[in-house]
């Protein structure tokens, strides 16, 4: 035997199983997306490295260390996207869709970061996304909480709210000075990510998961102390809406996110259930970045969920419509097997067709195992082959297309 070339670390194929899983969740997601008015988008997957350096930022993880980034033949530098809001915003300013206009846009589709795998983490990964523009209250950012909990409940998926608000961009670096000088009164008890994460994007050091840094980071100084009346007026405006809605979350105030284009609301769903990836959605309000990329200023707010990571917390798994029926053949019977199949496609069932080189006995577990609601066996004696067009025979097989419909619309369960 030759020698098997390896998959690449960090990123997973989805056989049948997990496939069939994915998509279940992808079109509840779908549907649930259509209910609030997202329309989808597809964007692509390489763009220029720049647009993260200025999206994202370029002191954050994702720029620094994740990207997967190469020049290509023409001496671009190039990445394949780490995340879809940079993407969504390039390429809604270049269709000219933002101006005086409000979006509500949806995507779905694999992400790449090059980060130390683990479960829940991966090189990569898949994203749904919302991204909605042109709303400056509070208001979407509520929608957008409930239809993140709608799908939770959905799916039967339990999450917690996490919420927090950065403020405006003056808010922000008035409290980033704040910060700074706190800790660097306090560089001697910080861990060395720490003391790396304040010389280059101090507000990260909050999101420090070292236990011996709790108290240090608890007494910092707070967000909320900076906040203008207007940043406090909006994430009141949210909470409130929250309240009406009944949905529980908890206000957090060392909630920074890891990617730089945030102002005012942040937020986070975390599960118990997923070890160290605790979190299965974030997002949160971006409103300089539409005009960081050259476009109009835009409000805008998004998030996107970790597929991965939600597919393991579902309990609760929409039906798919079942197969039809399952069509038993030996190789003789085939071709008619084919044309019978093909006349129930005609009448919108499910149908599979065995091809393969088992027996009957083991064709007949196949079928009580794919789930159809019929099982048809087509044997070389009992169906005539079609002639070359002979409308006689024609009939004979929609008769037998038909008997089997008659069956399928009368009882539910296998025979
Ligand atoms: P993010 O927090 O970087 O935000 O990623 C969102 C979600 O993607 C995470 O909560 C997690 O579920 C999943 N995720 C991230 N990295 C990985 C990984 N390496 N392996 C598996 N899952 C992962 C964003 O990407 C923003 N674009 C969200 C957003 C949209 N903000 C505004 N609009």
């Amino acid at each position: 035997m030759s020698r098997q070339v390896p998959g690449v670390r960090g990123v997973r194929a989805l056989l049948p199983a997990e496939a069939h899983a994915w998509t279940a969740v992808e079109s509840c997601a779908r549907g649930l997306f259509a209910a609030y008015g997202y329309q989808e988008v597809r964007l692509p997957l390489l763009e220029h490295t720049e647009l993260y350096a200025r999206a994202v930022g370029e002191v954050t993880d994702i720029v620094e260390k994740e990207m997967y980034t190469f020049v290509d033949r023409n001496g671009d530098s190039l990445s394949l996207r780490p995340e879809g809001t940079a993407g969504c915003v390039r390429a809604g300013i270049e269709a000219g869709v933002f101006h005086n206009q409000t979006q509500r846009f949806w995507y779905q589709g694999p992400m790449f970061r090059h980060e130390r795998p683990q479960k829940g983490r991966y090189r990569q990964f898949h994203q749904l996304g919302v991204e909605a523009y042109g709303m400056a209250g509070p208001d979407i950012e509520a929608e957008m909480i409930l239809l993140g909990e709608r799908l939770w409940r959905r799916l039967g998926v339990k999450a917690h709210l996490l919420i927090n608000s950065l403020g405006t961009a003056a808010c922000r670096s008035a409290y980033r000075e704040a910060l700074v000088a706190y800790l660097e009164a306090h560089a001697a008890d910080l861990d060395e990510d720490a003391r790396r994460r304040l010389a280059r994007n101090p507000l990260r050091v909050l999101d420090s998961k070292n236990p011996a840094l709790e108290g240090l980071l608890g007494a910092a100084p707070k967000l909320a102390d900076y906040w203008s009346d207007e940043a406090a007026a909006h994430f009141g405006g949210l909470t409130d809406r929250l309240d009406d809605a009944g949905v529980r979350y908890t206000v957090t105030p060392r909630l920074v996110r890891g990617l730089d284009y945030y102002t005012h609301t942040v937020f986070e769903w975390v599960s118990d259930a997923l070890g160290a990836q605790a979190t299965v959605c974030a997002g949160g309000r971006y409103d300089g970045l539409v005009e960081e990329l050259g476009g109009a200023a835009t409000p805008a707010v998004g998030f996107a969920l970790g597929l991965e990571r939600l597919v393991t917390l579902v309990t609760q798994w929409p039906r798919e419509a079942p197969l039809d029926v399952f069509v038993i053949t030996e190789p003789p019977a085939r071709r008619r097997a084919l044309a019978l199949a093909e006349r129930l496609r005609e009448r919108d069932y499910k149908v599979e067709v065995y091809l393969g080189s088992a027996g009957l006995k083991s064709q007949i577990k196949r079928a009580q195992g794919s789930g159809a609601r019929l099982a048809v066996y087509a044997h070389a004696e009992d169906i005539e082959l079609p002639g070359a067009g002979g409308s006689q025979e024609r009939a004979g097989w929609n008769e037998a297309a038909a008997a089997i419909a008659a069956r399928l619309e009368n009882r539910g369960m296998n025979g």
